[in-house]
């Protein structure tokens, strides 16, 4: 491979299979204003400040990492519901973010969103049935009116959920049918990438299994994207193909799930495993917590150079001056091996911090 293009392929790795979504220095600043007659911008929360990674057809990327580090806006912008400051999202090659509103709308058609609260994002006022045919107004192409009761039946029982219920209302259904009816309103218009942000993160932890098994059997039986969003690193392991790590706006390390669980290089990645629950006994007395001194700076002023340096344990001059770049770290490139993924770190280096499992 010539090295340019090597050098390319480091900092982008490549999914597991064809990208079907591209995503390249994605920002999106919020203004923050002061006055109230003549309103004046005094600076920018920087919520997603330069995000690339691939999702690849038929492939899961989870994004973990701590409250308000800018999950929710990608999500949102990969989905329309926010318009980028700067950067491009390619669907299929294509770049979404400059499209016309027409040809927008056909695109959008194959990118739905499955939200967080079930309690919040169902409309108490209209019944299943409504809620979950509503996509058919906008696009009445994918489902002509006869079509569309017997269009939402088939989808409440691709979800598990009886058909009988359509004239049902949202709180005549628990909070796990709740996502259920928000999965199958999110598979109406037969996308071909669902973002799911926080799905499960509001249920009962009996009932997350449940929801997180019914994603994987629809992404099986559809061929779904999905790039899934949560907290809890123990569900984005076990749901996700590759992982990316986000802090303050950015993606600190990305790899395949064993990458980043077994051979993190990046030291946040690495604290927040270490804060994982470990099930073995023995595994866990053997194990070092590691402790984040500090808050999470704020995104309307991020650190200089490495943005996660006010809590890094080995921070040095270098870390002020230089913004680390996500590509695999050089002492990697020619190793090879599972360490040999993208961390921005000018300091990576492998640290074991949860057991290593069979998976390969
Ligand atoms: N519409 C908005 N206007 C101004 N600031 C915003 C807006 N939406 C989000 N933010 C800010 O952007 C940052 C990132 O927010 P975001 O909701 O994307 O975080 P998150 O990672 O999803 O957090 P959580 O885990 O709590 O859901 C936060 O500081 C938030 O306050
Ligand atoms: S670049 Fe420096 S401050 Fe940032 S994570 Fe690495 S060692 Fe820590
Ligand atoms: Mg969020």
């Amino acid at each position: 491979m010539p090295e340019l293009t090597k050098e390319i392929a480091d900092a982008h790795p490549t999914p597991t299979a064809e990208p079907i979504l591209e995503v390249r220095g994605l920002v999106k600043h919020f203004p923050l204003t002061q006055g109230i007659l003549f309103k004046k911008q005094i600076g920018a929360v920087k919520a997603v400040d330069g995000v690339d990674f691939d999702l690849g057809a038929g492939e899961t990327l989870g994004i973990v990492g701590e409250s308000g580090c800018g999950k929710s806006t990608v999500a949102k912008l990969l989905v329309n519901l926010e318009q980028p400051t700067a950067g491009e999202i390619r669907y299929k090659g294509e770049d979404i973010t400059k499209l016309s509103a027409r040809a927008l709308k056909a695109v959008r058609r194959n990118i739905q969103m499955v939200f967080q609260d079930p309690y919040t994002s169902l409309n108490p006022r209209m019944t299943v049935g409504d809620i979950i045919g509503e996509p058919y107004e906008i696009h009445p192409e994918v489902a002509p009116k006869g079509s569309r009761r017997q269009k939402v039946q088939e989808l409440l029982d691709v979800v598990g959920l009886n058909p009988e219920y359509i004239n049902r209302y949202p709180h005549q259904f628990s909070g796990g049918q709740r996502q259920r009816i928000g999965i199958a309103r999110g598979l109406a218009l037969r996308p071909e990438i669902i973002v799911a942000d926080e799905p499960v993160s509001a249920l009962d932890v009996s009932v997350q299994a449940q929801v997180v098994n019914l994603l994987e059997k629809l992404q099986d039986e559809f061929g779904l994207s999905y790039v899934f969003i949560a907290h809890d690193l123990s569900i984005v392991r076990h749901i996700s193909d590759r992982v990316g790590v986000m802090y303050l706006g950015r993606i600190v390390e990305i790899g395949s799930d064993r990458q980043i669980y077994e051979h993190p290089t990046h030291p946040y990645t690495q604290a927040l495993l270490s804060a994982v629950p470990v099930p073995d006994p023995d595994a866990r007395l053997h194990r070092e917590r590691i402790i984040l001194s500090g808050d999470v700076p704020s995104p309307a002023n991020p650190p200089s150079g490495c943005r996660f340096r006010t809590r890094c344990w080995k921070a040095q001059e270098r870390c002020e001056l230089e913004v680390p770049e996500l590509a695999v770290p050089a002492v990697f490139r020619l190793e090879g091996g599972p360490a040999a993924h993208p961390s921005a770190c000018h300091f990576a280096e492998e640290k074991q911090v949860v057991p290593e499992t069979d998976e390969t």
